[in-house]
Formats: C-alpha cells, structure tokens, sequence
C-alpha cells in the first residue's frame, strides 16, 4: 500500500518502520490522520509484523500536534461549537486508541518536538525513546485555549498521576528529553546521532521476544489501568466545550502572530 505522508520501511524480524513526512511541521492534518487508519488496517492484517516504530523525515520536529493551518485556512469558525477542530479531535482520539490497542508493540522514536496531539500520539505508543536537544515534548493545548482532546488528559493521568498530569497540562510545559526521562514521560534519552541506532535496537529486542504474549500483555495492562472508554467520552466533550469559552479564539490567534497570549478579560 502506498501512502501520501508516510514511508513504510519494512525491516529484517518484522520491524515496520514507519516514517512520518507531513511538511512543514508533521500536523496531525485529515491527510495523515486517513494515512495512519489505512495503516493500522494494513497492519491488522498483516501476520508478519511484529514490531512497529513511528518516526519523523522532519529534522527537528516528530509530530507539531493538530492542523491549526488547516483549520485556520479551511475557515472554520474557532469560537463556534461545530468547530471542525472539534471534529478533528474526535478523529484523533479514535485513532491513536487503535495503536494504544494494536496488538503488537509500537515506539515512538521521537526526534523533536512531540507537541499537543504529538505528544498524544507518543503516549498512545507503548514505549518512547527521545534525541536530547532537538525538541520539547508536552501538551501545548491549554495554551491555545484548548485542552488535549486525542487521549492527552486520560493517557498523561494514566502515566504521570494526577498531580504531573495536571501540572504539566495546566501550564502547557514543553519538556526537554532529559526531564520527560526523569518523570518517566519518556523512556529514553539519547544523542540525536544515536536515536535511530537505539530505536532499531529496541525495536529488534522486542521483535526477538514473543510479541503475541506482549500484545496479550497489552490488553490485560490496559485493562488493568480501568477502562479509557469513558474518559475520552467525557475528554471530547470537554474539548467541544473549549469552544464555548472564547478562549481558542485568543490562544490561535496569539499563536500565529507568534505572542504569549492573554487571556485576562479586558478592562
Ligand atoms: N499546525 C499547522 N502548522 C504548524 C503547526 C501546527 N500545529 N506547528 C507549526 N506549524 C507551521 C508553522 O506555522 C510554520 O509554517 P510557516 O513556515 O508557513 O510559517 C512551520 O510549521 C514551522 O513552524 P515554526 O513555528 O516557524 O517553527 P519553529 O521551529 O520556530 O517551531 C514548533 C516549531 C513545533 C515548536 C512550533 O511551530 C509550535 O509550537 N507549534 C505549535 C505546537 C502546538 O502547540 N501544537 C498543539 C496544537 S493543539
């Protein structure tokens, strides 16, 4: 199968190395999003992966988060509730459900920033490797007036604990790879010259194991961390509600005019 913004790489011991080339930043745009659904298909039934890898041809970005060019361009309302970010969002949390799901193991070999919906599609990862140096990783999303509406709030919970999760999405920190590593939002930390070496030798180890038992394993750790069902129901809804307060419409245009925005009332 061929796709418009990845490059499949398939590797000795069923690696499938997944390169994702969305210039100018890897947005999470429809273009993407409906390539990583062919993809998952392609993988569910395919008997000879056994482990898949997401990385990024952008040299100091993995993934920038949502479209907000798309969005901006495509002349959607962002103080209206029928927002297409909001539907947009929706895509996302389905999507990235379906790798936090698939039942193989996946790595998110970060190179760069790993922004809002970025780091949303790394947490939906089972492991992350990050290059120091290169980027942040973090959700951006409050920022904007938004709040993480691909898994973000439940999968950073789930990781972190309560009190990191809400610091952490509270004030939009971008972390670098030394301090995701210390929280343990991140695995590992490597050079940026030794990230793509390290990945694959990760991935081999895994690939050697018995990735049926992993995938297994996957379903009872989720089960174990209680049903995420419920809390991306309640995450979209919230998202949706974002666009009711007003406050999309200061944070996006803030951030294209490259200013911190401000979201005090005026006097
Ligand atoms: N959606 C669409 N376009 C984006 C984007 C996004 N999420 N993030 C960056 N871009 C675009 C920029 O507008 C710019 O386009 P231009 O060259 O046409 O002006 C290009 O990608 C490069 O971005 P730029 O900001 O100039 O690069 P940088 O190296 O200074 O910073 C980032 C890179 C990723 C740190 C910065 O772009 C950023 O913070 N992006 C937003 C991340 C975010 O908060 N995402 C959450 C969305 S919910």
């Amino acid at each position: 199968m061929s796709y418009e913004t990845l490059n499949i790489d398939r590797k000795d011991k069923g690696i499938v190395w997944v390169t994702i080339n969305n210039p100018p930043a890897n947005a999470l745009s429809d273009n993407l999003m409906n390539d990583f659904e062919r993809l998952i298909e392609e993988l569910s039934t395919d008997k000879s992966a056994r482990v898949v890898v997401l990385a990024s041809a952008n040299e100091k970005i993995f993934v920038a988060g949502a479209d907000l060019k798309g969005m901006i361009s495509g002349g959607s309302n962002v103080a209206g509730k029928d927002s297409a970010i909001a539907a947009q969002s929706g895509h996302m949390q389905k999507c990235f459900d379906q790798f936090a799901t698939l039942p193989i193991p996946v790595v998110a070999s970060i190179n760069g920033h790993a922004l809002g919906g970025g780091c949303e599609l790394a947490m939906a990862c089972d492991f992350r490797i990050m290059a120091q140096g290169r980027g942040k990783i973090g959700l951006t999303e409050v920022s904007l007036g938004l709040i993480p509406g691909a898994g973000g709030t439940q999968r950073m919970t789930r990781l972190l604990g309560r009190a990191k999760a809400t610091e952490l999405i509270f004030f939009s920190k971008r972390l670098d790879a030394e301090e995701a590593e210390a929280i343990g939002l991140i695995n590992k930390a490597t050079t940026p010259e030794t990230l793509e070496e390290e990945t694959l030798a990760f991935a081999e180890e895994l690939a050697e194991g018995a990735v049926r038992a992993m995938g297994l394993a996957k379903e009872a750790i989720n089960a174990a961390e209680g049903s995420i069902e419920e809390g991306l129901e309640i995450e979209a809804k919230a998202f949706e509600g974002t666009f009711k307060t007003g406050e999309p419409g200061i944070g996006l245009a803030a951030f294209f005019q490259r200013k911190k925005a401000n979201f005090l009332p005026k006097k």
